[in-house]
């Protein structure tokens, strides 16, 4: 009802706090952010990415009028190892036209009237045969936009490339690739991009979703991913890979698409050479997160003796960016077009591994990297926020080493960022900064936006103690979501930002001076007007699910009573009653695990027929999860 401002201290510099996170989840690389108009263009598509995926997924055989085909998929005559599949289409009847064609993401392949597009493939034909083909866009009903001639020579893999001209505007079309001619043709890395890419780069990004972040002006990003970074097998080799930056960089026909863990096919095209680029190109800090060869899902864990690769990783990873064109690194930069360092300050070393094995293993980063590069940034991890536990071990581990960050993960209900906005007062300024590598509150609507923005007032205010911090997850195709919200949605055509990146935007872009003291009646930072009255029931509801909840406590913020509640098994819609509340605040922490082959499960909280969404574990997690509220 009424605000007095009592006093007003000068900021602490905010140096690179707003920043961006990003994660090739929700096809936010392929599909995404990354220009390719190609889905499966090398063919490697397969069912140990998502078991309904094949080597021809998006892929269809055209037979127009009496034309006959067969395509069928190889790996006999690879055109690089690590690309080891490859087409076969095979001529019987020309008929009408007689090829492939692909369906591209979301609806289809995207045109626009006028634009410019490269097409390109690696091709073979048989020995003294010569073939020609046809390279179309078509509209879904068979309209063409653009079609242009290659002829093949080769009996060798060999690269054709050829620009197109588009008629006419179109969100759905097809890529066709016909031949009038009987006989053999081999291909692989099929590939089509729009001629305009974000500042103009080869390989490069959709101008559109780049510059809605660059719209942002964000101080850094953080790349490649959250659990994408640390999910996968300790062979390198193997095709569910944890993710190696290594295997990301140089020609894309010879970079291994791998597994995801969001459970898709990642081509890698957008590597780390790329994530660089777009960093410089938008003003942005590089913050890359390498694995520290414990894949704490499924328990994988590198001997102690065998750390050293993963530790040469970093060493190399550090000297790619940074180092000048002598070195074996800087030289690989500069061949691939950047002579330049690029400024590497800030290197993450896993990403939510608490537990011992990951502890162990960061000493040794730890040490190897600041005794080569002690003016490198180093953030440890404390993984997703809980009352304490695995929690606090981050921080331990953090101080120990002397970490120069700590990264905090959190996703909450809107009334938990409010009533946490003193989180950081009491944080030292000696201590290893707080690095808030992801953070949500549940929802996309103004209230969420609105939460978040007051709990970022209270990260402003305690500068000192936190150096980093970046809403998460970034980006979401709208027909492939694996997690929500997102800040940024968009389809193969459009892009807008939620209330939330409007926020994010605002303190992106203005950052105030001073710190206003304020006294006020009527409503407080924890206590919004519109947060429902908490009372009744608290309630844990298995949707559709199965879930295994434990070490549930619940604390009566007012009183400090202290409830432990039985562990519970939680079967399709079987509510688990944790007791009547009374009072406004409590905090309720558990660890729960949703149990094999089920779809997710909620936790709701609150009156009985007034139920409110408290926390949501999709189809996507399938680890354990520590959550709490007040
Ligand atoms: O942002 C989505 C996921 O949330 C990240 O991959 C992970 O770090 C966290 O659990």
């Amino acid at each position: 009802k009424s605000i007095k401002v009592f006093s007003k201290d000068k900021k602490e510099p905010l140096g690179d706090l707003y920043g961006l996170f990003f994660e090739d989840l929700n096809h936010a690389a392929d599909g995404g952010l990354y220009a390719e108009l190609v889905q499966n263009r090398s063919f490697e598509f397969d069912p140990i990415d998502r078991s309904d995926y094949h080597a021809l997924t998006a892929w269809e055989k055209v037979e127009r009028g009496e034309a006959e085909v067969t395509i069928s998929v190889e790996d006999s005559f690879p055109l690089h190892e690590n690309n080891p599949n490859y087409l076969t289409l095979k001529t019987k009847k020309v008929g009408d036209g007689a090829g492939i064609l692909n369906t591209g993401f979301n609806s289809g392949i995207p045109l626009k009237k006028d634009e410019f597009y490269h097409f390109s493939f690696f091709a073979r034909v048989d020995q003294a045969e010569k073939k020609t083909l046809t390279i179309s866009l078509e509209s879904k009903e068979g309209v063409l936009h653009a079609s242009e001639e290659l002829s093949l020579h080769s009996s060798e893999w060999k690269k054709y490339s050829l620009t197109l001209q588009c008629k006419s505007d179109d969100q759905s079309a097809r890529l066709i690739l016909t031949t009038n001619q009987t006989g053999t043709i081999y291909m692989d890395m099929v590939s089509l991009f729009p001629a305009k890419t974000f500042m103009d780069r080869e390989n490069g990004l959709r101008s559109d979703i780049a510059q809605i972040l660059a719209d942002l002006k964000p101080k850094f990003m953080r790349f490649p991913g959250g659990c994408l970074v640390h999910d996968g097998s300790l062979d390198e080799r193997a095709r569910d890979s944890m993710y190696r930056w290594k295997n990301t960089i140089g020609d894309t026909e010879k970079r291994p698409s791998r597994r995801n863990n969001w459970k898709y096919n990642q081509t890698l095209g957008l590597g780390y050479y790329e994530y660089f680029l777009f960093c410089e190109d938008i003003g942005a800090k590089p913050i890359p997160v390498l694995p520290a060869g414990y894949d704490p899902h499924h328990h994988r864990i590198v001997p102690l003796e065998n750390l050293q690769p993963w530790i040469d990783d970093a060493l190399d990873l550090i000297e790619f960016a940074n180092g000048n064109v002598s070195t074996t690194w800087g030289k690989i930069r500069s061949e691939l077009g950047h002579p330049e360092p690029f400024g590497l300050e800030y290197l993450g070393i896993g990403n939510e591994e608490v537990g011992e094995p990951f502890f162990e293993r960061y000493e040794y980063f730890h040490r190897a990297i600041k005794e080569k590069h002690p003016d490198i940034k180093l953030i440890n991890s404390s993984g997703p926020f809980a009352a304490g536990g695995e929690y606090d071990r981050g921080w331990d581990s953090a101080k120990k080493n002397q970490s120069d960050l700590v990264d905090e993960h959190y996703y909450q209900s809107p009334e938990w960022f409010l009533a946490h906005y003193h989180r950081y007062d009491d944080f030292k300024r000696d201590e290893p900064k707080v690095f808030l590598g992801e953070y949500a509150s549940w929802g996309n609507t103004y209230y969420n936006a609105i939460a978040e923005a007051a709990f970022m007032t209270g990260l402003e205010k305690n500068a000192h103690a936190v150096g980093l911090a970046c809403y998460a997850p970034m980006l979401c195709n709208v027909d492939y979501i694996n997690w929500e919200p997102n800040l940024i949605y968009f389809n193969n055509h459009q892009v807008f930002g939620t209330a939330n990146y409007y926020v994010q935007k605002l303190f992106m872009h203005h950052q105030g001076d001073y710190t206003l003291k304020t006294e006020s009646t009527g409503l407080s930072a924890s206590e919004p007007p519109s947060i429902p009255t908490i009372g009744g029931q608290i309630k844990l509801i298995g949707e559709q699910s199965k879930a295994e909840y434990y070490k549930i406590t619940l604390t009566n913020l007012e009183t400090g009573e202290v409830k432990e509640c039985p562990n519970a098994l939680v079967e399709n819609g079987i509510e688990l009653l944790l007791g009547e509340l009374h009072s406004k605040h409590y905090r309720l922490s558990f660890k729960a695990r949703k149990l094999e082959g089920t779809r997710g499960f909620k936790v709701m909280f609150g009156e009985k027929d007034n139920q409110k969404l408290f926390w949501e574990i999709g189809g996507w997690q399938n680890q354990d999860s520590v959550i709490s509220s007040m």
